[in-house]
């Protein structure tokens, strides 16, 4: 089998690009190891940002999107036994996010790819990738009991952190940047009302607590827990005792949340890592494959998209023109982005979260933080511009990379200049 571009892994990075591409009239294959259902069911985030859910809408699957999605205007912080709300739409310009999870949406890429996309092989396994420092890239995997091999034009790795694609970068051509926190969350799903309309992220002396929510009827609550703790350890009783512990304000310190049977319940390690470049000869990383962010401050999806957004936009070109300039491009224009919301993640996780080893001093350096933000307009104004994200495009023309439509216009200012 040949095809244009391979991609590895059908998380949402490889069913959103297989959707670009297939909109732009380029052919792909996506290679996913695990089934249908698993892919369908594995939880992850629901915060989806502006730029995301137009892609989404763009690509044709903003249907359920628009009529299940939950715009969110802002969140609550609650600190000291204080609550502050952050604005988003007065702080950023008229932007929201919009809470829908990352199952649904990998449900609707992967219904619109079954109805009209190109091949997507559950249960393919990539084994390795070779050649992808030649114009025939070769991807092996076993599919069906039997070894396989897809020849390509270029390989996507958007085959999460756990993924292959990485080690096709010669060691000595890629370096990672790491972190890891010495926390986890526990993450549930109940049958009970959200606490609040909009998200609640809590600071406390207890640890760190968030409210979030999956429909009118449905909440998705974590809860910090060491690392390396046993979610059987945690009885429901004890999860909304410790909720209701850590989201509780100063005046009413006896409420208490509408508790419901929890359906399902995980813990999930904390981690930051970035791997450099993201391009090497014709394999580019997308998604987890390249970074990973700690769920705080809920990029990881939105940073998948953006990274694919760009590199579907540079096949475009290449398809439309010859011109590799944005695959060229495609490393550099996306790490930006990329270390950006490492750092928005790694600050409110640092801010928000409980550190073993925190002494008095780092307590009250975080409430400091917490309270410039409750006071000041330009302190939330920049949590808030990271929140909802950026648009695709500053990122991307702040490079040098701008779009097709005003490289022209570009290209005239220089001449009249
Ligand atoms: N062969 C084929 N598929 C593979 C292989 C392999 N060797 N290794 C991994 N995969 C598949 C996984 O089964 C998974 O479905 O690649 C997919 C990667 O998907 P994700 O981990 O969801 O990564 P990505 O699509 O980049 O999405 C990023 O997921 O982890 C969250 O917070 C993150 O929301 C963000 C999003
Ligand atoms: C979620 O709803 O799962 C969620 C929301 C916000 C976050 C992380 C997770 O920061």
């Amino acid at each position: 089998m040949h095809t244009t571009v391979g991609i590895i892994g059908g998380g949402p990075s490889g069913l959103l690009l297989a959707r670009l591409l297939h909109d732009a009239g380029i052919d792909s294959v996506v290679l996913e190891s695990r089934d249908r259902a698993y892919v369908e069911q594995r939880q992850r985030a629901g915060i989806l940002e502006q730029a995301t859910v137009d892609a989404l809408r763009a690509a044709g699957a903003g249907a359920r999107l628009d009529a299940e999605g939950m715009a969110h205007d802002g969140i609550e912080l609650r600190f000291d036994g204080r609550a502050h709300r952050v604005d988003f739409p007065s702080l950023t310009d008229g932007r929201r996010v919009w809470v829908y999870a990352q199952t649904e949406v990998v449900k609707d890429l992967i219904a619109l790819q079954l109805a009209d996309g190109g091949p997507l092989l559950f249960g393919a396994q990539v084994r390795s990738v070779e050649g992808v420092d030649t114009d025939r890239p070769a991807i092996h995997y076993t599919h069906e009991g039997r070894e396989q091999i897809l020849t390509c034009d270029y390989v996507v790795g958007c085959d999460g952190f756990h993924g292959v694609a990485r080690t096709a970068v010669p060691e000595r051509e890629r370096t990672t940047y790491e972190r890891t926190y010495p926390y986890s969350w526990l993450g549930i799903l109940a049958e009970a009302p959200p606490v609040y309309e909009e998200l609640v992220y809590a600071h406390s002396e207890r640890g760190f607590a968030l409210a979030s929510m999956r429909s009118p009827a449905v909440s998705r609550l974590y809860l910090q827990v060491p690392n390396g703790t046993d979610p059987a350890d945690w009885p429901e009783d004890r999860i909304w005792d410790e909720l209701d512990a850590r989201l509780a304000l100063g005046d009413t310190p006896e409420w208490r949340l509408r508790r419901g049977p929890i359906t399902q319940k995980s813990v999930l390690p904390m981690r930051s890592s970035v791997t450099e470049p993201m391009r090497y000869g014709r394999l580019f990383l997308a998604g987890d494959a390249a970074h990973i962010v700690p769920p705080t401050g809920a990029k990881g999806l939105n940073l998948a998209a953006a990274d694919v957004i760009v590199l579907a936009r540079a096949f475009a070109r290449r398809a439309a023109t010859g011109s590799t300039e944005l695959l060229d491009g495609y490393s550099a224009a996306c790490l930006r982005r990329v270390w950006r919301a490492e750092h928005f993640s790694y600050a409110m996780t640092t801010t928000l979260h409980r550190d073993p080893a925190q002494s008095g001093f780092d307590t009250r350096l975080q409430l400091a933080q917490l309270d410039r933000i409750a006071s000041s307009p330009h302190a939330a104004a920049e949590l808030a511009q990271n929140y909802v994200g950026l648009p695709i495009e500053e990122v991307t023309e702040a490079d040098g990379v701008p779009e097709a439509a005003e490289a022209d216009e570009v290209a005239v200012r220089r001449a009249e200049a």
